[in-house]
């Protein structure tokens, strides 16, 4: 089945991301979110991220021109030609009952050969599959932030997920620019599974006092050559999803190596989220 039209739900960071691999790559792309008030700030974002490309020789200026005009921010499902979608790619906040929610609104209008797929970091995919109408043509697409500029996609099989919707997502991903790997479905799936514990011992590192914050950030930036310091990366990814997803990570592999740092507890409790909220493990200028 040829995809040539996308629908992204969600216009925060990930699902603006997603649109605009998706609109660059030539398919029409809807981008739905019910909340009105988002979509402007998303066009706006995702509009600079394509100026900053064009710029940089990146992208040609034809390109982003075209990028811009395949995309169509709705507040309205109604406004959408659903049987006109050859593939869904959720991107709302992780909450199952919000995701299978919406997952239903969408599938009895969708063509029973489209996909659906979801870019969750942490909610089984075998588990949201099951809550739709298509287990066999769901599947985990999940992106890394900054996605206009992160080549990986982490493709995660569920357990009923077909060949064919693998090979289909696979190719897309290529098309969109980016590097398909695949895994099966288990908590965490490869990258969160390995990164979150690194994450959370930096922050057991710092309540323990090895070192201040920008010293932990600095020994990982240059003794290990990471573009960002484990505790940058999780202020850059927000403070509340690495503990989202390390409670995940502890509940669903029942291992107390996941246990969550409590100091990740208190930031979240303190409401210091990472770079959203301009104060996480370090503090940012607004
Ligand atoms: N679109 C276009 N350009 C962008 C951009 C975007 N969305 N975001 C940043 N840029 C540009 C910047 O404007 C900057 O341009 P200039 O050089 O002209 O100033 C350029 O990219 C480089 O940015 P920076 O100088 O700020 O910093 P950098 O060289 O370190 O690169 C980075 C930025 C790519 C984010 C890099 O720091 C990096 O790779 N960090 C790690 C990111 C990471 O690990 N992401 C995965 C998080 S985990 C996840 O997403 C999944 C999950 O489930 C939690």
């Amino acid at each position: 089945m040829p995809i040539n039209t996308a629908l992204v739900i969600g216009s925060g960071t990930m699902g603006q991301g997603i649109a605009q691999v998706a609109a660059t790559a030539g398919l029409t792309t809807h981008v739905f979110d019910a909340n009105a008030a988002q979509l402007p700030k998303a066009q706006a974002a995702v509009e600079k991220s394509l100026a900053k490309l064009a710029e940089k020789g990146k992208l040609t200026e034809s390109v982003a021109a075209a990028a811009k005009s395949n995309l169509k921010m709705q507040s309205s499902l109604d406004a959408i030609d659903l049987a006109r979608c050859d593939v869904v790619i959720e991107a709302i906040y992780e909450n199952f009952e919000a995701k299978t929610g919406l997952y239903k609104q969408v599938q009895s209008r969708l063509r029973p050969d489209a996909i659906l797929a979801s870019n969750t970091s942490s909610i089984s995919i075998t588990k949201l599959a099951a809550a739709t109408d298509r287990p066999d043509r769901f599947i985990g697409m999940h992106f890394f932030n900054p996605v206009p500029l992160m080549t990986l996609v982490e493709v995660i099989r569920g357990h009923q997920t077909s060949n064919d919707t693998v090979e289909a997502i696979d190719a897309l991903a290529r098309r969109f620019g980016k590097n398909p790997l695949r895994c099966n479905d288990m908590p965490g799936f490869v990258s969160n599974r390995v990164l979150m514990p690194m994450i959370n011992e930096a922050a057991f590192a710092l309540m323990e006092s090895v070192a201040d914050a920008t010293t932990i950030d600095e020994i990982m930036k240059q003794g290990c050559n990471f573009p960002m310091g484990p505790l940058t990366l999780a202020d850059f990814i927000g403070v509340d999803v690495c503990l989202n997803i390390l409670e995940v990570l502890h509940r669903d592999l029942g291992d107390p190596k996941f246990r969550p740092c409590p100091l990740l507890r208190k930031l979240v409790d303190a409401g210091h989220m990472g770079r959203k909220s301009g104060r996480g493990f370090h503090v940012y200028e607004k």
